[in-house]
């Protein structure tokens, strides 16, 4: 196999139509009842991707940072603990933290393959061109699936390590959280494979908020792409701008909740979901949760789902926190 060659190509595993018809779905679900809601992954197109790549470089945002810096100090005994064959990154964006660990791995000796898993198709290409060029001698796959619904379809064979990096497991509800890291547990399998685990902790608000929600509005704009989405999708007929974006920390659950706000009384047409939606003046729309997280509650979570930890590490500041854990 010539590594440079397939390091192009994406291998899709959305089902068909999966854009439409699982939007759709999630619409039809999130926009029909009293408490609006949609599901994180539709803020992903190409814009969106591009988006979150600007508040991965921004002040407030501290989560990429302070990953960047665990890796840096860290790595090594990441990989000195699990030297994987194949890297696996789940929800992998641009994969711009990823080759610290694809040094640390290779450096720790059996590293052959990574394995980058995005619903943005945008994303992988973008990604994985770049690691091609830097990464000759790895074979490189960009899978395009959903990882709270396709990891049966990843590679089972060899020592893999699962990266689940930038505090996306915040993004899901304690439920779909502890069926997601069962379902890590069974891709897995026996044959020593580890999972780690990137999120952030909980801080007092005023460090949070800022994080998602930052003066310049580049977190506004990303919020909103998802009505953007939505239009060009679904053919809706948001009026994007009418909506506010809000960001509240909901010290109760520990998660900061992303809103938009309508700034006025609106009627709008989904014609793709076959909905008709008002929204009050003043309404929210949820578009996400981002969980903060304490690091007894992280090792608590993933032995519910039979995983047991072999490493921590936090940085400086103790914003953010990284977990190996391994099949119990
Ligand atoms: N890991 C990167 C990107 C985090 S942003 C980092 O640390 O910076 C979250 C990423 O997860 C986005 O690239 C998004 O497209 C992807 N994503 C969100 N929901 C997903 C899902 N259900 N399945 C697969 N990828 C998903
Ligand atoms: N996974 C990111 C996080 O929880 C996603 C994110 C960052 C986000 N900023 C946002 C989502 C603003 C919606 C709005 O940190």
């Amino acid at each position: 196999m010539n590594p440079s060659k397939t390091a192009l190509e994406i291998v899709h595993h959305l089902p068909p139509h999966y854009l439409e018809r699982t939007l759709r779905e999630d619409v039809r679900a999130g926009l029909s009842k009293p408490a609006k809601t949609l599901p994180p992954k539709w803020f992903y197109d190409q814009r969106g991707s591009e988006l979150f790549e600007q508040i991965t470089q921004l002040q407030e945002y501290f989560p990429t940072r302070a990953e960047r810096s665990i890796l840096e100090d860290h790595a090594w005994e990441m990989a000195a603990a699990s030297p994987a064959e194949t890297l696996i990154e789940l929800g992998s964006g641009s994969s711009r933290k990823t080759p610290l660990l694809l040094d640390a791995l290779k450096d720790a000796g059996d590293l052959r393959s990574y394995v980058a898993v995005d619903v943005s198709d945008s994303a992988l290409t973008e990604a994985n061109s770049g690691l091609s060029r830097a990464y000759p001698d790895l074979i490189l796959q960009a899978v395009a699936a959903d990882f709270e619904s396709q990891l049966q379809l990843l590679p089972k064979d060899g020592r893999r390590m699962v990266a689940f990096l930038g505090g996306t497991i915040g993004n899901l509800e304690p439920d779909p959280r502890a069926q997601f890291l069962t379902q890590v547990r069974e891709l897995l399998g026996q044959e020593g494979g580890s999972l780690l685990l990137g999120t952030g902790l909980v801080q007092p608000p005023e460090i949070l908020i800022p994080a998602y929600d930052d003066p310049s509005g580049v977190t506004a704009d990303f919020n909103r792409n998802v009505l953007r989405v939505l239009n060009a999708e679904l053919g809706a007929d948001f009026d994007v701008e009418a909506f506010e974006h809000v960001a509240v920390w909901n010290a109760a659950k520990e998660w900061i909740e992303m809103r938009l706000r309508a700034t006025r009384a609106m009627q709008v047409q989904v014609p793709g979901a076959g909905l008709e939606i008002s929204f009050d003046w003043g309404e929210d729309l949820r578009t996400e949760i981002s969980a903060k997280f304490r690091r007894e509650g992280i090792v608590a979570e993933l032995e519910a789902a039979r995983l047991t930890v072999v490493g921590q590490w936090t940085d400086a500041d103790e914003r953010y926190a990284m977990t190996l854990a391994e099949p119990s």
